[in-house]
């Protein structure tokens, strides 16, 4: 599928983007593991998160839906999964082979998780560290990618392990293998990074110690059915609140977002840039922060990026290197190495399409410099990832001439219907079939 654009168009309007990934995939697992029957509603029925409905699925788990994102798991408690018959296909999902990972590491079966052509090339060295510290018996393909074989039967240990990287998959990967571990696992990240896995393992009642840093849980307890209400995805609102802020008469209302504050870097570096955004009608549902958000149309100007904002703003990126494009002077962002193993590496295939557009930058190892000014038009390669895809969408607002994006079919993977509803917001954006 390849995606069109004119170039200009303002973005006004109210709307809710799809629902949060993070949130859906845990909303899975979890239910999936927990005694009782868990109700989901806000399902993101993405790719992604469908990948890992058809994984539990196989492992004998009887999910119903998702019928307009609600979705019914019947828990099968910590020990019900059964062996799947064939190997378990992930797609695009990087979260969902790294937290599976976790948990298969710690059950009665063998298993083989495997997925699409980016994935396969995607780093496991990073989940098959600490789990073979745990005791775990772990074997990848060449490179230490994708298909992983996992051994069943294992006694896992309880460890302490310092990530090396910040990461929210390495974290809960180790934390859902310590459900299954003797005496008590715990992790301490270098920075903080998004803490869906903590708020909703105790949103299933069981015990996350967090003290000095360090996050903490015993094995061996019980998870017990909740109803869970997935807000609407900030990395998917990001596309728009990029979009709103370049386009001039521009004003747009994202409601319901999931403002949780180790996923709103986006809004921080956005208003530090000279942003026009107000969060309205702030509260908690279900244990995550959720809020409206009203963007306006504001000139930008270019920031050095804090680097401690780097992990609260890691899937923006992306669409930030647009704001940058736009604005006047010069943006820097340093310690971002995070980006290279992403679904694609995000600075490469970024940098690629800014040039393409006519944007000076300068890669660096960790990051890139992007000097704002003039975009022409031009064809983008997404690169198989969703996020470069929409990114480039959205610079058509800014844009001077046609902008071509070939190989758009993964913008499924975490926004299905982006076309249309960005269609509805003033986006001139068509879609043809390869
Ligand atoms: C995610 C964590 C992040 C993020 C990904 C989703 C999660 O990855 O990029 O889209 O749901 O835990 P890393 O943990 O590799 O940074």
């Amino acid at each position: 599928m390849e995606f069109r654009l004119l170039p200009g168009g303002a973005i006004t309007g109210e709307v809710r983007v799809p629902g949060d990934k993070s949130i859906s995939h845990r909303a899975v697992m979890l239910g999936a593991l927990a005694q009782g029957a868990t109700r989901v509603s806000g399902f993101l029925e993405g790719e992604d998160a469908l990948a890992t409905v058809a994984a539990f699925r196989a492992m004998g788990v009887t999910i119903d839906g998702p019928h307009d994102g609600e979705l019914l798991i019947h828990g099968v408690g910590l020990h019900g999964l059964q062996a799947p018959s064939a190997p378990l296909d992930l797609g695009n999902s990087g979260t969902s082979i790294r937290l599976l990972a976790g948990l298969l590491a710690g059950q009665s079966f063998d298993s083989v998780l495997t997925g699409d052509v980016s994935l396969r090339a995607r780093p496991m060295a990073r989940v098959m560290q600490p789990l073979a510290a745990m005791g775990a018996a772990i074997r990848a393909a060449e490179g230490e990618r994708p298909p992983l074989q996992v051994r069943g039967g294992r006694t896992l240990r309880g460890i302490h392990y310092d990530l090396p990287m910040a990461s929210a998959q390495v974290k809960s990967c180790v934390l859902l293998a310590g459900l299954y571990s003797r005496g008590r696992t715990s992790v301490t990240e270098p920075a903080p990074t998004r803490d869906h896995t903590e708020r909703m393992l105790r949103g299933f009642g069981y015990d996350v110690a967090c003290a000095d840093g360090a996050i903490s849980l015993a094995g061996g307890g019980a998870l017990r059915a909740i109803d869970i209400h997935v807000p609407a995805d900030i990395s998917s609102a990001a596309f728009f609140l990029v979009a709103a802020t370049i386009a001039p008469d521009s004003e747009l209302l994202l409601t319901h977002v999931g403002v949780n504050p180790t996923r709103t870097g986006i809004i921080t570096l956005l208003r530090l840039m000279g942003a026009d955004i107000t969060l309205r009608n702030q509260r908690e549902v279900g244990g995550e922060p959720v809020a409206d958000i009203l963007v306006r149309h504001a000139p930008l100007r270019g920031i050095d990026i804090p680097r401690e904002q780097v992990p609260l703003a890691i899937d923006e990126f992306p669409v930030l290197f647009i704001a940058a494009a736009c604005a006047t002077g010069r943006t820097v962002l340093r310690g971002a190495a995070e980006l290279r193993v992403k679904e694609s590496d995000r600075i490469a295939a970024m940098a690629a399409g800014l040039t393409a557009l006519g944007v000076s930058n300068e890669v660096l190892e960790d990051g890139i410099i992007i000097d704002g000014g003039a975009m022409g038009g031009g064809t983008i390669d997404t690169c198989h990832d969703h996020r470069i895809a929409m990114s480039f969408a959205i610079a058509a607002l800014r844009a001077e001439d046609e902008i071509r994006i070939v190989d758009c079919d993964h913008v499924a993977t975490s926004f299905p219907g982006f076309d249309a509803l960005a269609r509805g917001l003033g986006l001139q954006i068509s879609t043809l079939a390869d």
